[in-house]
Formats: structure tokens, C-alpha cells, sequence
């Protein structure tokens, strides 16, 4: 696809009717994306579970709801940022996305990326840092740490669906979001300097 003359259209379009991996057959919907799509910050979580594919939305389940309260106790409204998946459509049983299904649709995502041009990209959970920061990305020791791609920075946090199996990690993600407000409110300023 010509960067110069993609549109979300076109690329809604392809996605919903996508066939390219196995997932397609069990899905009730392609999960796109939500948001502004001239948000500044952009954050990917790695795939559409039960609630997601019932709605056609990201982060609307429980793991959602969670990532919601970290957006309000920040104060970046939701609708100021985009949301999308590694994956679009959902794995059988919210297994974890195979190589070869990743490898098939992360195009779509590149292509948002394009459309969207945002400043700060936050991965939500490993297997999203692993794909679009590094393979051997360690979400212990490394979430919360800035890498420089290309136009925009990148960092991961913990998944809030780990949150809910773990809450003791809630205090990390809370610092975390923090920061990511801070340097969001920085690169905004030294936009309209
Ligand atoms: N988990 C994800 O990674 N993405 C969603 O959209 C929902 C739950």
C-alpha cells in the first residue's frame, strides 16, 4: 500500500474483510481500532478477547475498564487517544497470538501508525512491547523505559489484565501512566512553542 494514498476507508475496509490467518473463521468481528485519529498517543494491546469481539471495540471488557480508570487518574480522556490490537481479530480462548498470526496482521497496524502519525506509542503488556519494541523485552524490568523509533517514542506497561491477576503491580502502573502524561503534556508544548 502507497503510504501517500492510504485512507482509513480503504484500510477499514480490508481489515473487516480480511482472511489472512485462521482467526477470521471465529470471528464475530473485526476489532480496528477506536479513538482520535490525530491522537498523540497511541496504545496497542495485543488482541481482542471475548467483550472486544462481541462490540467491534477494544478495551471494553473488564482488562478496558481497568486501562479506563489508569486514563481518568492521569487525566487523559479516552477519546484523546486511539486504541488498537497487535491482532485484530480474537485467538480461540484468549490464547496468546501465534507468530504467523502476528506476522499477518501487522500491517494494519504499520498502516495506522502512518494515518496517525502519533508522538508516543505505549504497548500494552509484553507480547505488544515484544513485536513493536524488541523481541527479548522484558516487561518486569523494562516497562516504563522510553526506546526512540524512527518519529515517535515507545514504551510499554503492564497489561491491566495482568493488573487484575496480580494487583500488587497496580502501584508500578499508576507511576508508569504518570510519566507518560508528563512526557505527553512536554511533547505537546514543545509543539505549539
Ligand atoms: N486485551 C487486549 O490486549 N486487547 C483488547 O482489546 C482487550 C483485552
Amino acid at each position: 500500500m502507497n503510504p501517500a494514498t492510504d485512507s482509513w476507508e480503504q484500510l477499514l475496509r480490508t481489515c473487516s474483510d480480511c482472511t489472512a490467518c485462521e482467526l477470521h473463521k471465529t470471528r464475530t468481528n473485526c476489532v480496528f481500532g477506536t479513538g482520535n485519529k490525530n491522537a498523540d498517543l497511541l496504545f496497542v494491546g495485543e488482541a481482542p478477547g471475548e467483550q472486544e469481539d462481541k462490540t467491534g471495540t477494544p478495551f471494553v471488557g473488564r482488562a478496558g475498564q481497568l486501562l479506563d480508570q489508569y486514563l481518568y487518574a492521569v487525566d487523559i480522556p479516552r477519546d484523546s487517544v486511539y486504541i488498537a490490537n497487535i491482532l485484530k481479530c480474537r485467538p480461540p480462548k484468549n490464547r496468546d497470538p501465534l507468530p504467523a498470526e502476528e506476522d499477518a496482521c501487522i500491517d494494519y497496524l504499520r498502516r495506522q501508525v502512518r494515518l496517525i502519525r502519533p508522538k508516543i506509542i505505549v504497548c500494552l503488556g509484553r507480547i505488544a512491547a515484544m513485536r513493536l519494541i524488541k523481541p527479548d523485552f522484558r516487561i518486569t524490568k523494562e516497562h516504563g523505559i522510553w526506546f526512540e523509533k524512527g518519529n515517535f517514542l515507545i514504551t510499554a506497561v503492564y497489561h491491566p489484565a495482568l493488573l487484575l491477576r496480580d494487583p500488587r503491580k497496580k502501584e508500578e502502573m499508576l507511576l508508569d501512566m504518570k510519566q507518560i502524561k508528563e512526557k505527553l503534556d512536554l511533547l505537546s508544548e514543545e509543539f505549539t512553542q
